[in-house]
């Protein structure tokens, strides 16, 4: 069977993290071989970019390049070949969190990102996108609970969460061949039925 990429989207605090292993582990149980991976970060120069990306103040165009100077890295190390395998890719994060984030976030027009998607993977896409989407008091309170340092971007103030999150969502209603919206407010174990039954539908 071809390999499937499925990657996981969503503010910070919406909890998809948790979800990535499990949903890994279910495809593993059918059987699969299944890459667990995250954005940026992924290959070892990637994770050096995310140390980069998450701490260090810059101009938002270097951000953005750098985003995709880490996701083309990623995609010829581990994604693509692993594809080309017949293998399957769970990633946390891609390119919808550019539009998102830099995007929806940062105001970063859209043309550039379509730029930077076209030349880094316009042959590539996601086969199936889960967003995970809930309101921002609820993500902010999960954030503030786990109490750790927060970085650059969950720094940031609740206006451009809000713009990150109504990104996503815009991003969802565009491509709805692809994105799933979960609803993130719901309990872990709804949320898993609910991934359980787009995984029958949608992949396998
Ligand atoms: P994340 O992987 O959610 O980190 P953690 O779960 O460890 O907090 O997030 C990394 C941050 O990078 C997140 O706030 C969103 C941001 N980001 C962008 O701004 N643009 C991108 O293209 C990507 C992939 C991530």
């Amino acid at each position: 069977m071809k390999g499937k990429f499925i990657t996981f989207e969503g503010i910070d605090g919406a909890g998809k993290s948790t979800h990535v292993d499990w949903l890994a582990e279910c495809l593993r149980g059918r059987g699969l071989t299944v890459h667990v991976t995250r954005e940026p970060g992924g290959t070892a120069l990637g994770e050096q970019l995310r140390e980069l990306l998450l701490n260090q103040t810059m101009h938002l165009e270097t951000e953005t390049l750098l985003m995709f100077a880490a996701r083309r890295e990623h995609l010829a190390q581990v994604i693509e070949p692993a594809l080309k395998r017949g293998e399957w890719v769970v990633c946390d994060r891609f390119s919808d969190a550019s539009y998102a984030y830099q995007g929806g976030g940062r105001g970063l027009e859209r043309n550039k990102l379509h730029q930077l998607e076209s030349w880094v993977h316009g042959h590539l896409q996601p086969d199936l996108t889960l967003l995970f989407d809930l309101p921002l008091d609820v993500a902010r309170e999960r954030i503030a609970v786990a109490n750790r340092s927060l970085d650059r971007f969950e720094q940031e103030r609740a206006d451009f969460h809000e713009r990150v999150r109504h990104a996503y969502l815009e991003r969802a209603h565009a491509h709805p061949e692809r994105i799933c919206v979960i609803d993130a407010s719901n309990t872990r174990d709804n949320i898993r039925k609910r991934l359980e039954e787009i995984l029958i539908t949608i992949c396998l």
